[in-house]
């Protein structure tokens, strides 16, 4: 294996390239799940891979009184536990956490800010990064604003010198509906620049995600058929075998739609769907990708029992193992109006799509964790063959498998061997790790590396987030007003039965994942 991946030579290239000036990061929510799972072994690996800047510290800060000791420990422990480090250099954590601090702050309190300022003027001294600021806020987004408008008043906000940079990266969702994304926005644009803002979705750091782009627009082949003319309808899952993980307080106020489709399905469906930008700058990228989600028909209050359709879990057995249903996880409401699924019917306004239903379904306690976009192409118009017993009853298919499987398979017919005309189904595969060999950067490694290097090509744009919470919205405050009968699917299937119908309403299927 090693010899192979040796010679391999699409391994090169696979890098990312690091041209990231000195920089100090600051997590704020520093003692949360997110900075544990994802931001601290990202945060490693970009060390490990010398992506990070020589010159380089991080401060968290919480309410919590964990120390820098405390902090440190966070870290090795993360490091020691997550599944997404690639290289184990015991040398290389110790000298790492040595440049990691931690000061407690309740993030109301204005005094706090005046220490977490001498704080990391002092940090910035001492390991010279010229006065570069990234703040990472990994907290819930009622905090957004408060938060921002407290660095700016204590000075934070303002870069130290004309070449010193301040960005702020914010974590999905991105205020709980229209209106107060709206608010949000602009309450942060009073303090920040459209530009020093980096709203994350971490689907756009995946590596497969990015390559629906490479797929569609480094080939010629595919373009000429991506569009009403060829394609029958396009579905994209995000099915998760997991349920709410301790995170009641969380879930019980996002729920499905907030928690997945407004943001990560969405996202999917603007890739696949968007036309080929002029460049790949965060403009051009940006301007093409919120065109598609503007282009999405609006989901009218009387037409949302029929196009949308949701779900929360009962209890029932999810690949071997009993499980609960939702509202008996700790923490949920015994009567809870939560939705853990949720399937749309969507269609494109403009020339390339209309009349192509997108069908998006999301949900947790799914039999499994699949990420897919499947293309449905079209019937051939004649099929000459005419005594032949077909067995393609999927007609072809291109899905673009996120995750676990990624790849690319297209499905097609074959003639089976033999005498007669048979014609069977078969598949043309791309698997990402046979082909490359590589183990794929983390979506979080590749995002904060982007936003030290001052790329918002990957990252969310005000207008972006408010279209995207426009076109859920209507569904978000019908559902609210009506109640559901939940639950209304045992865990370990494929959501309610009503899912089914949105799309057999249609004459089609969910796909079989
Ligand atoms: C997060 C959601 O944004 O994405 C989680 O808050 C969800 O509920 C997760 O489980 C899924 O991400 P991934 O990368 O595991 O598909």
């Amino acid at each position: 294996m090693a010899v192979a991946q040796a010679v391999n030579p699409f391994h090169e290239g696979l890098q990312l390239q690091g041209m990231t000036q000195p920089v100090q990061l600051c997590i704020f929510g520093a003692s949360g799940d997110l900075t544990k799972r994802k931001l601290l072994p990202a945060i490693y690996n970009l060390v490990q891979a010398g992506l990070a800047p020589q010159a380089f510290s991080v401060l968290g800060c919480a309410r919590n009184d964990l120390g820098d000791d405390g902090f440190r420990r966070e870290l090795v422990d993360a490091v020691a536990e997550s599944s997404e480090i690639r290289v184990r250099d015991a040398d290389l954590l110790k000298r790492l956490t040595d440049q990691v601090y931690y000061t407690s702050l309740d993030f109301h309190d204005s005094a706090g800010y005046v220490t977490l300022k001498t704080k990391l003027d002092d940090l910035d001294q001492r390991y010279h990064t010229c006065g570069n600021r990234v703040f990472y806020i990994a907290t819930p987004a009622s905090l957004y604003a408060d938060i921002t408008e407290k660095l700016h008043e204590s000075g934070l906000l303002t870069p130290a010198t004309s070449q010193s940079f301040v960005r702020v990266i914010m974590e999905k969702p991105f205020g709980h509906d229209l209106a107060s994304a709206k608010t949000l926005n602009a309450e942060l644009l009073r303090f920040l620049d459209e530009s020093q803002i980096y709203r994350i979705d971490h689907y756009l750091g995946k590596e497969t995600v990015q390559n629906i782009l490479v797929l569609r627009f480094a080939n010629g082949i595919f373009e000429p058929i991506w569009n009403r003319r060829y394609v029958d309808s396009v579905q994209i899952t995000v099915a998760e075998s997991l349920g709410i993980e301790g995170r009641a307080n969380f879930y019980e106020e996002t729920g499905v739609m907030r928690d997945v489709i407004q943001n990560h399905a969405l996202q999917l469906m603007s890739l696949v769907a968007m036309e080929p930008p002029t460049t790949f700058d965060a403009r051009d990228f940006r301007d093409e990708k919120i065109r598609v989600v503007e282009a999405i028909r609006p989901i009218e209050p009387k037409d949302v029992n029929q196009v949308a359709v949701r779900g929360q879990y009962g209890p029932g057995s999810v690949e071997g193992e009993h499980v609960v249903g939702y509202r008996e996880e700790l923490g949920v409401a015994p009567d809870s109006m939560t939705p853990t699924y949720a399937a749309l019917r969507l269609f494109i306004d403009n020339w390339r799509w209309a009349g192509v239903p997108f069908y998006i379904r999301s949900g947790k306690r799914m039999p499994k964790r699949v990420t897919e976009i499947a293309m449905q192409f079209k019937e051939a118009p004649h099929l000459p063959f005419r005594k032949a017993q077909v067995e393609t009853p999927e007609g072809n298919v291109l899905s673009l498998g996120i995750q676990p499987d990624e790849g690319v398979v297209l499905k097609f017919g074959a003639k089976v061997p033999g005498p007669s005309m048979r014609i069977r189904a078969v598949e043309m595969d791309f698997g990402y790790g046979e082909t490359f060999g590589a183990e794929d950067a983390s979506p979080y490694e590749r995002l904060i590396l982007d936003c030290m290097k001052g790329d918002q090509t990957l990252f969310d744009r005000a207008d972006g987030v408010e279209a995207a919470w426009s076109l859920v919205d209507p569904v978000l405050s019908q559902w609210a007003q009506t109640p559901a009968e939940f639950p209304n699917y045992e865990a370990g299937t494929w959501g309610p039965a009503a899912a089914d119908e949105l799309v057999q309403r249609d004459g089609r299927h969910w796909r079989r994942l």
